[in-house]
């Protein structure tokens, strides 16, 4: 069997979890790859990794790993985008192939990355960057080749799932979950990034370039976190039979594609809805396939570590194949990636659910009514909630067909000019996921 060595770059719970399972699944891994993959030199700053690494070759300087000449593969497991983009750009120039579970990295300067591999002859993979363990990458760009991908919905953030499915089996508080998502590593130190939304915009921009042959586009997604989320609209949704999950959707139609990153009401009975905790979950629509759903960990040492393998196994086998063999890393080549329109997020179209409070008096109800039908708006289903004792007001809550958020802006501005409606109106978007 041909050698193939690797250099681990950072020996977290990723690079640990890698170390580990190439030990373990060793026979297995080197039959398929049809090589024998051998980790020869790591670059941590750790003195005590969770893996065994014995007499293997350490650099504290990442850097030394990318420069050495008896290395095939650089693993980049550091994460962040300054020094891990400066690790893989020299790995590249030095003729390395390059795997990594870095999203943002990916997400933001993947451009600059696939055209410098490219131009170096060499692989840049990243599977594990998107769902942590679920081969999505790898089923959207070869199983589902054939296919025309119409849209994808993901739950592709762990810890904002986590906290959306504590609140709402348990009724906790957002910040009570948050801090426990913290102490259990879920989260990082500085959630902001999960709970903000912006890890799953960086896998949801990776995702649609990979499922609509478009450029990566990180800035054309429009971004919600889960940090405005209110208790009270879970169990409204929930009596109405909607769960919330917060989705990264990515939509192709005649007018061009659609990115966005929301909390989302789903059908309570729908699979996407039963996906809970921090697992997460990709659902594809193809037109040949049709409906198909991915799940699994998103996260975690060896999970994550499966599709790092899976990556390291690919190279292997094609090592010594001419570039134009390999399968591309977003699917086709990068010269044949075509921009599209971004449609904004003024412009999309979904269902909605709108809560507000309103004066109890006769007449208001109808008021708000009239708004919606003379903007064309049907309503779906409306509930009315009386408030205790001695408070005037109650919560209106109505869920409306499809329609352009436009239309739906205009006439939640003049619901909120009403005397007889109090505060804000609190809009959250509504998808069926089967159109
Ligand atoms: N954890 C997951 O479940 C998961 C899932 C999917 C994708 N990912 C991605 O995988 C990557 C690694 O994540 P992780 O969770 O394994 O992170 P981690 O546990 O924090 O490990 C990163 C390791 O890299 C080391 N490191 C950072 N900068 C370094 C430098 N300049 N020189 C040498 N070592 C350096 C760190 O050393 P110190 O210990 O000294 O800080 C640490 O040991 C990230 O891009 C992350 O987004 C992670």
């Amino acid at each position: 069997m041909k050698p193939v060595n690797i250099g681990i770059c950072g020996l977290g719970t990723v690079g640990s979890g890698v170390y580990n399972i190439l030990q373990r699944n060793a026979k297995q891994i080197n039959s398929r790859a049809n090589a024998a993959i051998c980790v020869t030199h790591v670059g941590s700053r750790r003195d005590n990794p969770a893996c065994d690494i014995g007499e293997t070759r350490v650099s504290r300087d990442i850097f030394e790993v990318a420069k050495d000449p008896t290395i095939d593969i650089v693993v980049e497991l550091i994460g962040g985008t300054s020094v891990a983009f400066d690790l893989v750009m020299m790995s590249i120039k030095h003729g390395k192939h390059v795997v990594t579970a870095n999203k943002a990295l990916i997400a933001e300067n993947g451009a600059e990355i696939f055209a410098a591999a490219e131009q170096q002859g060499v692989i840049v993979a990243f599977e594990a960057a998107v769902a942590g363990g679920i081969p999505i990458i790898k089923a959207l760009r070869e199983g589902l080749a054939g296919n025309q991908i119409n849209w994808l919905a993901g739950i592709i953030n762990g810890t904002s799932n986590f906290i959306l499915t504590e609140m709402a089996s348990k009724g906790r508080a957002f910040p009570d979950v948050l801090a426990e998502a913290q102490a259990k590593g879920y989260a990082e130190a500085d959630p902001t990034f999960d709970i903000e939304g912006i890890d799953a915009a960086h896998k949801l921009a990776i995702l649609a370039s990979v499922a609509f042959s478009i450029p990566l586009n990180i800035e054309s997604i429009f971004v919600q976190g889960i940090t405005q989320l209110e208790q009270l609209d879970i169990g409204y949704a929930r009596e109405l039979g909607y769960a919330i999950k917060h989705l990264g959707i990515a939509r192709q139609s005649g007018e061009g594609v659609e990115l966005r990153v929301h909390p989302t009401l789903v059908p309570a009975a729908s699979l996407i809805a039963g996906v809970n905790d921090v697992l997460n979950a990709v659902m594809v629509d193809a037109d040949a396939l049709g409906s198909s759903l991915y799940y699994g960990r998103g996260a975690g040492s060896e999970p994550t570590a499966s599709s790092v393998l899976a990556d390291i196994i690919d190279i292997s086998r094609v090592l010594e194949n001419p570039p134009a063999t390999w399968v591309p890393a977003l699917g086709c080549p990068l010269e044949v990636l075509t921009a599209q329109k971004m449609i904004p997020v003024a412009d999309i179209e979904t269902c909605y659910y709108l809560r507000f409070s309103m004066l109890d008096t006769p007449g208001a109800l109808s008021n708000a009514t009239k708004i919606m039908a003379d903007a064309g708006i049907s309503i779906e289903a409306i509930i009315q909630k009386e408030q205790p004792a001695g408070i005037d007001y109650v919560n209106v809550i109505l869920v409306t067909n499809r329609l352009p958020e436009r239309c739906l802006n205009a006439a939640v501005s003049e619901i909120e000019d009403l005397s007889t409606v109090q505060g804000s109106v609190t809009t959250l978007r509504l998808e069926h996921l089967d159109q």
